[in-house]
């Protein structure tokens, strides 16, 4: 497939995040591709803001979707990545998760002559509550190429029928950014003392998942338990508050308690300090859940259930939902651990082994 055009589809922070790699790879070795923002993100603190640090580079369609119900969202995408693979000539269409603009590639790519390539395939929360559970699914039966980061994600794909053919065990590229951008965070960002933090003494938090913060108990729950644990610890929490939740928070009247800092999404340099830092992570982020099982710093969950078991097999994460005395509980639990687990998640050579398999090892 040396000859191979290819089409590289993004619209959310964890996307421009987990494909910095494949791009940079793809760079590197004169890939030919056409990269496609879909706009799903579009705040400068969720898009822009990715772009300048990491370097990536200007996208060649931006279909400026925006926000929007899921129907009317992902149609769109998918009739513009439609345009842009004809337009183009594309061979093959690369997308990276679980969001909508995933789901829209994989769609327009099936019905098209051109293969789909899925970073991150056979995750499985198995909540088909989730709206990023759907994404998956859909996903990766449409898919030619899944990249899955873990053996367990390979062996999920084939208890679903999927062919061995089509199975490729990657690691995940997030391990490849964190190599990249940890010891660069740790000279670079002067998010602690910006924010009067000490290493190891606070607590870092993430929340922005729809069956969390678009229920108003649920937050509130969140809200609640994330105090007791500031008061136990006697440690600051410090939360770059998504703009899903921001507005949750005024719709529902709902006040964080007084030793959660609620400060403006970060960039991926200055979040990776937190995260580096940070004494324990408290997050319903499937991205954050990796990175504090890569960086050995312990993470509770606040979801009912992960679609990255390993981290929990590893001793790095607990899942414990969003009742207050549970959160609690599980950063007792959490606190007590060592941090001297085994990172499954590959050796930081992800995106290599992906064009390796794309495009041959001597594209
Ligand atoms: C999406 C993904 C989720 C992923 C997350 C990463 C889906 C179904 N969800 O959730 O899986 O974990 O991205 O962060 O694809 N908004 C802004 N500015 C923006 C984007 C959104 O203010 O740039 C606000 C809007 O009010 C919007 C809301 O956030 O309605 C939700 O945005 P949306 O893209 O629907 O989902 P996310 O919660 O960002
Ligand atoms: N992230 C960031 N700044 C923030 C919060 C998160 O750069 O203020 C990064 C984080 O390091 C991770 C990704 O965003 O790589 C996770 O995105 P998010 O939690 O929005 O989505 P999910 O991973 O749950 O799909």
């Amino acid at each position: 497939m040396a000859e191979s055009h290819f089409a590289i589809v993004l619209g959310t922070r964890p996307e421009m995040i987990k494909l910095s790699p494949v791009l940079r790879a793809c760079d590197r070795r004169g890939v030919s591709y056409t990269l496609i923002h879909t706009g799903q993100h579009y705040s400068d603190e969720l898009d822009s803001v990715f772009f300048e640090r990491l370097g990536l580079p200007e996208p060649d369609y931006h279909l400026d979707v925006g926000s929007g119900r899921h129907g009317e969202q992902t149609g769109e995408m998918l009739a513009g990545i439609e345009d842009v693979v004809l337009t183009e000539d594309v061979d093959v269409v690369l997308v990276q998760g679980d969001t909508n603009s995933v789901l829209a590639g994989a769609i327009a790519t099936s019905k098209l002559d051109a293969e789909l390539g899925h970073v991150e395939a056979g995750l499985r929360s198995f909540d088909r509550d989730m709206p990023e559970e759907i994404n998956r699914v859909i996903t990766d039966h449409v898919g030619d190429y899944l990249f899955a980061p873990t053996e367990e994600s390979a062996s999920l794909l084939r208890d679903e029928g999927i062919d061995e053919s089509r199975i490729h065990v990657t690691g995940n590229t997030i391990v490849d950014a964190v190599q990249a951008h940890r010891n660069i965070a740790a000279e670079e960002s002067s998010i602690l003392d910006r924010h009067n933090l000490t290493s190891g003494e606070f607590i870092l938090m993430t929340a922005h998942r729809a069956e969390n913060v678009d229920e108003r108990d649920r937050l509130a729950d969140l809200f609640a338990g994330i105090g007791r644990v500031a008061r136990e610890l006697d440690y600051p929490v410090i939360y770059p508050i998504h703009p899903r939740t921001r507005e949750r928070l005024e719709e529902f009247e709902v006040t964080a308690p007084d030793t959660v800092r609620l400060i403006n999404p970060l960039d991926f340099l200055d979040f990776l300090r937190l995260e580096d830092t940070a004494a324990i992570i408290v997050t319903d982020s499937g991205g954050v859940q990796e990175e504090a099982c890569i960086l050995g710093t312990p993470c509770v969950t606040i979801r009912e259930s992960t679609e990255r078991p390993e981290t929990v097999a590893a001793g790095a994460n607990t899942v414990v939902g969003t009742n207050p005395d549970d959160i609690l509980a599980g950063v007792r639990e959490m606190l007590s651990t060592d941090g001297d687990w085994e990172n499954p998640f590959g050796d930081g050579t992800a995106a290599e082994q992906i064009l390796d398999i794309m495009v041959g090892t001597d594209g």
